[in-house]
């Protein structure tokens, strides 16, 4: 993508903006991911990663009982676990009747929660919804991951293009705020002309919902599972950049999120002090996607599921190599379906 047309981005947005955006000096940070072994011969795979590998704690990953992930308290994992059930809600929005947050899993886990708006947009077909709770005193937007994990492993493209804070973002994600659900369609998607238009027009839906909602003491989470996770945090920043919000008002969850950006972005990520749980269960293959060999890296907030009980680290650095990454490449793509149950 070329300036010119993030400095249209840019002109378009109508809000005041609060945040300087300064782009950061280049910084060299160690990619962590380092491959434990080679796949043995046969081993179906993407991208040098393990799509089935079968979860063992003990055989397939090194030195997990070594990891410096800190465990976390209880009620830290509860509240990890409460918003994992909220982004599976993102997948049954198709059950919502009207304000009411009804669904066959988990929206009776959210009492008091009414739907301000669902969204699912025409070209790139991304899916969640916009809710609140004035008991918890809670704006929720969630963001569902793509439909389908095993085209999104196989299929997953690794461009960049410039981000306007800093660095470099994927060129599928950084459209899909919020359009991306399928990063192929989109990644091609970007240089059809109008594109613009359509996502003004979405991306609109969310801040202007939000921005009007947000009443004082109310704090907004962002949640996604997946590519939806990439969304949450794009949007988190498109908050703080535009609408002056920061860690005292915003919160964000993911769950199986997939490599956003560069070292540079990563860092302009950390700077902002926001509050995000990137959460990864096991040996998930989409947090290792694209391959950190490509440039990309995650930004800080790893809360890694280490072992089949459900525990998990806090790992205070980011593709910590005996956290996530130790599982490389004993990957799996059903474990980016299983966040806990
Ligand atoms: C993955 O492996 C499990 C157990 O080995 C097997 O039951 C399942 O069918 C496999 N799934 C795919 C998509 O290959
Ligand atoms: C972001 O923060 C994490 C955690 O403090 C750190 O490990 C990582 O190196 C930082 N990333 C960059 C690019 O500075």
């Amino acid at each position: 993508m070329t300036p010119l047309r993030f400095t249209a981005l840019l002109a378009a947005t109508q809000l005041v903006i609060a945040r300087p955006i300064a782009a950061p000096a280049k910084v060299t940070v160690k990619q962590g991911e380092q491959p434990t072994a080679t796949l043995p011969k046969g081993t179906p795979q993407a991208h040098g990663l393990a799509t089935n590998w079968t979860w063992s704690e003990s055989s397939s990953v090194k030195s997990v009982s070594k990891n410096n992930g800190v465990p976390v308290s209880i009620s830290q994992v509860d509240d990890l676990k409460k918003f994992a059930r909220l982004a599976t809600v993102a997948y049954c929005t198709d059950s919502f009747q009207g304000t009411s947050f009804t669904c066959k899993n988990y929206c009776s886990d959210f009492p008091g929660t009414i739907v301000l708006s669902t969204f699912d947009t025409p070209e790139y077909g991304t899916v969640g919804f916009i809710a609140r709770n004035d008991n918890q005193k809670a704006i929720y937007v969630v963001y569902r991951g793509s439909s389908s994990t095993t085209n999104f492993a196989q299929d997953i493209k690794f461009a960049t293009t410039s981000y306007p804070a800093g660095g470099e973002v994927h060129l599928g994600s950084f459209v899909g705020i919020p359009h991306a659900d399928q990063w192929k369609i989109t990644i091609f998607h970007i240089i059809v002309p109008g594109f613009y238009e359509n996502y003004e027009e979405s991306r609109d839906l969310v801040y202007n919902t939000v921005v009007s909602q947000m009443k004082k003491g109310y704090k907004l989470h962002l949640i996604g599972h997946s590519l939806g996770g990439s969304v949450a945090v794009l949007q988190a920043l498109d908050f703080y950049q535009n609408a002056g919000f920061d860690n005292s008002n915003t919160i964000t969850y993911t769950y199986g999120e997939p490599r956003l950006g560069d070292p540079d972005f990563a860092r302009y990520v950390n700077k902002t002090g926001l509050r995000i749980f990137r959460t990864i269960s096991m040996n998930d293959i989409v947090p290792h996607l694209p391959p950190s060999a490509f440039g990309y890296l995650h930004h800080s907030g790893e809360y890694w599921i280490k072992n089949s009980a459900g525990d998990v680290v806090l790992c205070a650095i980011a593709d910590d190599d005996t956290c996530a990454d130790s599982t490389v490449p004993f990957t799996s793509i059903p474990a980016h379906l299983l966040y806990w149950e």
